[in-house]
């Protein structure tokens, strides 16, 4: 049984990204404490940026780098030195700042053309660092979220065919409206985590996110709402703006 979310709210978008990343801070050293190790997914956009940027400066010395395991929870079909790379946005932010082995950082290959092929190769990689058989579901103890205007999340965009996968990792979604595939966890891998937490700013995503944690819409027109992690935490770090469409004050 999944347990309710967590609803952060913070009045600016600043204060959103302080409280964010106290929260990756105390994952991280807790992972590390009982698992010797820390495996997070960071999100793309634009929104994480500001958060990995307090990671790298403020919360620098705060973080044990030498035990943090980085991978994407989804990426655009481009190379990693395209600026529409979520990579290179992480790469630029944080990852070129801390000190962290280039064998800590799993990016997914996005410049191999076939995207199906990509999907496979990053699956790969992630159960050869979880040591997952098939059929096993790892859990990462942190994965970073977006949220879209559309309520897409990661790149589970709504009435996408990606939605539909139970047993499959990572896969090449198709999103018609982008003309293009994206790579992208899918919900199982999402849901197996220990903790999903989404960063979500702006006015632009308060009627999608009303939809989502106030709304009887299904998952499929709101992807975000599918993410629910089964045995995990679910935090939603909102600022005022984008919490602005929400009725109940939490
Ligand atoms: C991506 C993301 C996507 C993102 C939302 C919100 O690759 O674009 O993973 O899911 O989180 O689109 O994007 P913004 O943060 O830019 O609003």
């Amino acid at each position: 049984m999944s347990v309710p979310p967590e609803i952060r709210k913070r009045t600016t978008p600043q204060e959103l990204f302080e409280a964010a990343a106290e929260e990756v801070v105390r994952c991280a050293n807790q992972a590390v404490a009982q698992r010797g190790r820390f495996a997070i997914a960071l999100a793309g956009g634009s929104t994480p940026k500001n958060l990995y940027t307090l990671l790298a400066t403020n919360a620098r010395t705060s973080l044990p780098w030498d035990r943090t395991y980085f991978f994407w929870s989804d990426e655009r079909h481009v190379p990693p030195e395209d600026p529409e790379s979520n990579y290179r946005m992480a790469e630029e932010a944080m990852l070129s700042k801390i000190p962290v082995a280039a064998g800590n950082v799993f990016r997914v290959p996005a410049e191999n053309p076939d995207a199906a092929a990509v999907a496979e190769a990053y699956e790969k990689t992630l159960r050869k660092f979880f040591a997952a058989e098939a059929g096993q579901v790892p859990r990462f103890d942190l994965i970073l979220l977006g949220m879209g205007p559309d309520g897409h999340t990661a790149s589970l965009f709504p009435e996408t065919a990606a939605l539909q996968e139970k047993s499959r990792l990572v896969v090449a979604n198709w999103v018609e409206k982008l003309k293009t595939s994206r790579i992208t966890f899918t919900l199982p891998l999402l849901n197996a985590a220990r903790c999903v937490a989404f960063l979500v700013s702006g006015t632009d995503k308060a009627s999608a996110l009303h939809e989502v944690l106030e709304g009887d819409a299904p998952g499929e027109q709101y992807p975000a709402k599918l993410a629910h992690p089964d045995d995990g935490k679910l935090i939603w770090f909102l600022d005022r703006a984008a919490a602005s469409g929400l009725t109940q004050s939490n």
